[in-house]
């Protein structure tokens, strides 16, 4: 058994994973899209080892309980496969704030994912590390791909997710506003769950196979104004549904409040950018190579924006020999 590290990117997701038809083996009531962002990115180190009595686990320096018990119930799913009842020893670490809707999850399991397999020697494809991924986070299924990706609902349990244009397909770049770094209130696994008490839900679910459609063409054609359009109309729906669950979830702070403005006010400039956010509170906010300084430029005149970090479409993850430990 050897010690394997892996390297994998966070997403942004385009059109949002919201809701689960099935909580236990992660399948989500709808399918969305996403686009792997190099420059958030997840470093993870496993080693398995027969003189080890437990997993020891250590994310960003710390053990914190109930994200320990997620990664040992991943580990166990990776070790059933591989046969094997080894502990193992688990670092990893990320270049951006956890727990603040930059989707750490995804990068975090899909690294897991793919340096643990590794590690046991196990050769799965991509389809199948999708599929393990999912288990862990559903947004790390999608970020076990690169470039633009499609995660397609589905009924079974080998629902994974799949590149629909490769990251040189068009250059977008993510120019993501962070305006805290404290943990959110409400974690999406928990949010997960209170979707279909929006009385908007199923209106929602009616909508997302055209909205799809819809954005697969603008992407196909480079056509950044609808595309950011329909990015931008799809968050504002998503978080329509967080507020008018019960209970209801309001991620948004004053600082989210000021960027969104600030977005508008760019495009009042004939700057072209556009937002979305997840569950949390920091925003990303899409836009051309050539705008991209600008964008930094106004977001930092935001006495709200902490920091800046600047992402492009990823590559999706890979092995390195650059071990944490
Ligand atoms: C709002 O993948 O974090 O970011 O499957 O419970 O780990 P779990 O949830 P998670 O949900 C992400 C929700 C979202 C939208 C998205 O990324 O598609």
């Amino acid at each position: 058994m050897k010690k394997a590290t892996a390297q994998a990117s966070s997403d942004v997701a385009l059109i949002k994973y919201w809701g689960k038809k099935d909580e236990t083996l992660r399948l989500p009531e709808n399918s969305s899209v996403s686009i792997i962002l190099e420059g958030l990115n997840t470093t993870t180190t496993v080693e398995f080892g027969p003189s080890l009595t437990h997993d020891v686990i250590k994310i960003q320096g710390e053990s914190d309980e109930q994200e320990i018990r997620r990664v040992v119930k991943h580990l166990d799913r990776i070790r059933m496969l591989a046969k094997t009842h080894c502990f193992a020893k688990v670092e990893s670490e990320n270049i951006f704030p956890k727990c603040t809707g930059l989707s750490s999850s995804g990068s975090g399991f899909a690294a897991l994912t793919i340096a643990a397999t590794n590690a046991l020697g196990l050769h799965l494809s991509q389809c199948e590390l999708s599929i393990l991924a999912r288990q862990g986070s559903g947004t790390a299924c999608r970020c076990i791909c690169e470039g633009f990706v499609e995660w397609k609902v589905g009924d079974s349990d080998q629902s994974h997710a799949e590149t629909i244009f490769p990251s040189h397909y068009w250059d977008i770049r993510d120019v993501v506003a962070t305006v805290d770094i404290g943990n959110k209130k409400v974690s999406s696994t928990e949010g997960h769950k209170t979707a279909s008490t929006s009385p908007f839900f199923t209106t929602r679910l009616g909508s997302i196979p055209k909205k799809i459609e819809m954005l697969k063409k603008y992407i196909k054609n480079r056509d950044f104004i609808k595309f950011g359009e329909l990015v931008e109309a799809e968050a504002l729906e998503f978080h329509s549904i967080l507020l008018t669950s019960t209970p209801s979830l309001i991620a948004w702070y004053p600082g989210t409040i000021d960027v969104i403005n600030l977005v508008k006010e760019m495009r009042n400039q004939g700057i072209k950018a556009y937002f979305t956010i997840n569950t949390g509170f920091n925003v990303h906010v899409l836009t051309l190579p050539r705008y991209e300084s600008s964008v930094v430029e106004i977001l930092f005149r935001s006495s709200f924006v902490r920091d800046i970090i600047r992402a492009k479409v990823g590559k999706g993850p890979h092995i390195t020999s650059s071990h944490l430990f």
